[in-house]
Parts: structure tokens; C-alpha cells; sequence
């Protein structure tokens, strides 16, 4: 016979890094908290994820929101980093590498060029290199590069060792965590509150517009330890790609964008451009050994940009999800809106629920 869960202010249901982020601020405010996953906690899009702070090469002039609040949490996530290491002893593997937009040929360098330009007319900084400077900062890239963008903000943690800290900063924070429990009905839960930090499968409900978005990607090592490249490496379109080496001789090469619904199947054609495009950006990555194939859903909506905050229909439940391309990077932002939320406060930004209530069926 299973343990009935305790009543709790708060039921948190999600153990990604979103659900246990909340969970812990929400904790350390003084509430009486319950984290509920039907699975493994962190197993779904926080294993998968690259770990990108990236608000500048992931900027686009029609997400001006969205901007806001991926600078705002790139703001937050040092003393976030910190904190965490001093709560918990754990190292999330937070690196202020900055990152490298890189343009293959004359198509990309166009596009390098728009990109450029568009960060610079929306005040964020960025530097144009020849490809002669980006190879003198990274003698690994490709001698053929015609030229890169330098993001020094856009940053990088391992999102692995992230939820490894969270989960233990909420178990010494008292949180009550009950991974592997099905909480398909939401009215049983014993609590005040409940948040919905599930991700792609927020979506499941019909109540907000939530989609998944399948990414494949692949974790690489060399044996020989770190120095094949030491920021982030970003390319394309048409494939758009990325490399995060951690520092320590692991890299991480993603990803694709595709929509196939809940599928998650590492596929031949998903690998094989990976390693196409990654080999012609910097072709000593092709000796690495392929430590493990994966393939996450980011949890996308109609806008890029995430739903939270209290859901107008209904004053218990609480979204925190659809962080789409940027889970990690909004996880110390999202958590303290939320926490904001449950103490009482009605936090005023672009992110809340309203925005799609008409969009939603009816609970
Ligand atoms: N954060 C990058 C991605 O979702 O692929």
C-alpha cells in the first residue's frame, strides 16, 4: 500500500528544474510544500537540455518579452549558482565562457551580420570577428569560417548536476518529494495550491497551449581531457546547431527542432546532421566518442515565451511552464514569480496565463 500524501500548502507537480526551483523558494518562504512527479525527477527535459544562459543568440526582435526576462534570470543565475553550491555542496557547473555565433559561408555570414545588427540596434552586446580572430580565441574552428559574432553574456551550467543541487536543496529545505506518483487528477491533491511545472505535457490538460518540441542531441567526450573548444560554438541556419564543451573534456552537441508530438526516438538523419554541421564548424569534434544519443521535448507555446503565474479561471492552480528553448536559463526568474505568487503577490510582467485564456478549453 503507497504512503497517502501529506496535505501541503503547496503541491508542486513536476520535478524538472522548474517544479523543484519553485519548490525550494517556495520552501524557504515559509510554506509547507509537496513536490510530485510521475516519473523520475529531472528525467524529462532538464536531463535532456544543454544548459544554455543564452538571452543574446537566442534574442529575436518579435520576442521583445521574452528578452526581458532571459536577461533578467541571466542577471540572477551567478548568485543563483552560488547559492545552491553553499546550500548544497553541489557544483552546478556554472562557466562564463561567452559564446561564438559562427558563419560557414557567405549565406551565414549574412545572417551573422542581420544578427549582429539587430543585437546591437536592441542594445545587447556583441563583437564581430573575422574568422582569423575566431580561430586566434578557438584554434580549433575550421580554417574555411568566414566570420563569427562574440557573445561574452551568453553563458553555460550543466543542467544534470543543476537538478542533482535542487533536489537536494529541497530535501534539506524540508519539502516533502514524491517522485514516481501519478497525479493525473488534480483535484485529489491535498493542498491550497498546486502548480503545474510539467512541461510539455502542461499541455495535456488542453487548458493552456503547450506542445512538445523534440530535440535530439549527443553527449561527447575526448579521452584526452579538455581543449578542443572552450566557449559556446553556435551555427546555422538552415540546421541551427550548438557545442558546450563543460570545461572538463565533455561536450554536448544539439539540437534539432522538430515537431512529431510526444516521439522521442533518436533518429539516423537527427545524428547525422548534428555531426555533419558540428564537423564542418570544427572538424577535431568527429574524434570524439559519442558518450550517449538523447533526444528531450521542450515545452513550446504559440509566443516562444513561458506561462506564469495564476491561471484566470481558476485561483488555486498555478502554470510554471511552456519555458520552451530556455528552461534552464528562466529557472531562477520563474521561480521566484511563482514564489511571489503562492505568498500572496500578483506580480505584473508579460509572462502570465491571461495572454492565452481564451485559447485553453474549459477546465
Ligand atoms: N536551449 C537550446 C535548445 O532548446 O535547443
Amino acid at each position: 500500500m503507497t504512503n497517502p500524501l501529506p496535505h501541503a500548502d503547496v503541491a508542486v507537480v513536476g520535478g524538472g528544474v522548474i517544479g523543484l526551483a519553485v519548490a525550494w523558494r517556495a520552501r524557504q518562504r515559509g510554506l509547507d510544500v509537496l513536490l510530485i512527479d510521475r516519473g523520475d525527477l529531472g528525467a524529462g527535459a532538464s536531463r535532456a537540455a544543454a544548459g544554455m544562459l543564452a538571452p543574446v543568440a537566442e534574442a529575436d526582435a518579435q520576442e521583445r518579452a521574452l528578452l526581458v526576462h532571459n536577461l533578467e534570470s541571466a542577471r540572477r543565475w551567478p548568485a543563483f549558482a552560488a547559492e545552491l553550491g553553499d546550500v548544497t555542496g553541489v557544483d552546478v557547473g556554472y562557466r562564463a565562457c561567452g559564446s561564438l555565433l559562427l558563419a560557414r559561408d557567405r549565406d551565414e555570414a549574412e545572417h551573422v551580420e542581420r544578427e549582429r545588427a539587430l543585437r546591437e540596434r536592441m542594445g545587447l552586446k556583441v563583437e564581430r570577428l573575422l574568422g582569423s580572430e575566431a580561430r586566434r580565441r578557438e584554434p580549433a574552428l575550421a580554417p574555411s569560417l568566414r566570420l563569427a559574432l562574440a557573445l561574452p553574456d551568453d553563458h553555460a551550467v550543466e543542467p544534470i548536476r543543476v537538478t542533482a543541487a535542487l533536489i537536494e536543496a529541497c530535501v534539506r529545505a524540508g519539502v516533502h518529494v514524491r517522485a514516481g506518483t501519478d497525479v493525473s487528477d488534480l483535484a485529489t491533491l491535498p493542498a491550497e495550491r498546486v502548480v503545474i511545472a510539467t512541461g510539455a505535457w502542461a499541455g495535456e490538460s488542453r487548458r493552456m497551449p503547450v506542445r512538445p518540441v523534440k530535440g535530439q542531441a549527443l553527449r561527447l567526450r575526448d579521452p584526452s581531457g579538455p581543449g578542443l573548444c572552450d566557449r559556446v560554438l553556435r551555427w546555422g541556419p538552415p540546421t541551427p546547431g550548438y557545442l558546450v564543451p563543460r570545461g572538463d573534456g565533455r561536450y554536448y552537441l544539439g539540437a534539432t527542432m522538430e515537431e512529431r508530438g510526444f516521439d522521442t526516438a533518436v533518429t539516423a538523419l537527427g545524428v547525422y546532421e548534428l555531426l555533419r554541421d558540428a564537423g564542418e564548424v570544427i572538424p577535431g569534434l568527429l574524434e570524439l566518442e559519442i558518450e550517449e544519443a538523447l533526444a528531450g521535448l521542450r515545452p513550446g507555446t504559440p509566443d516562444n515565451a513561458p506561462i506564469v503565474g495564476t491561471d484566470p479561471a481558476d485561483e488555486r492552480i498555478v502554470w510554471a511552464t511552456g519555458h520552451f528553448r530556455n528552461g534552464i536559463l528562466l529557472c531562477p526568474l520563474t521561480a521566484e514569480l511563482v514564489a511571489d505568487e503562492l505568498t500572496g503577490g500578483r506580480p505584473d510582467h508579460a509572462l502570465r496565463p491571461e495572454r492565452f485564456a481564451a485559447e485553453g478549453a474549459p477546465a
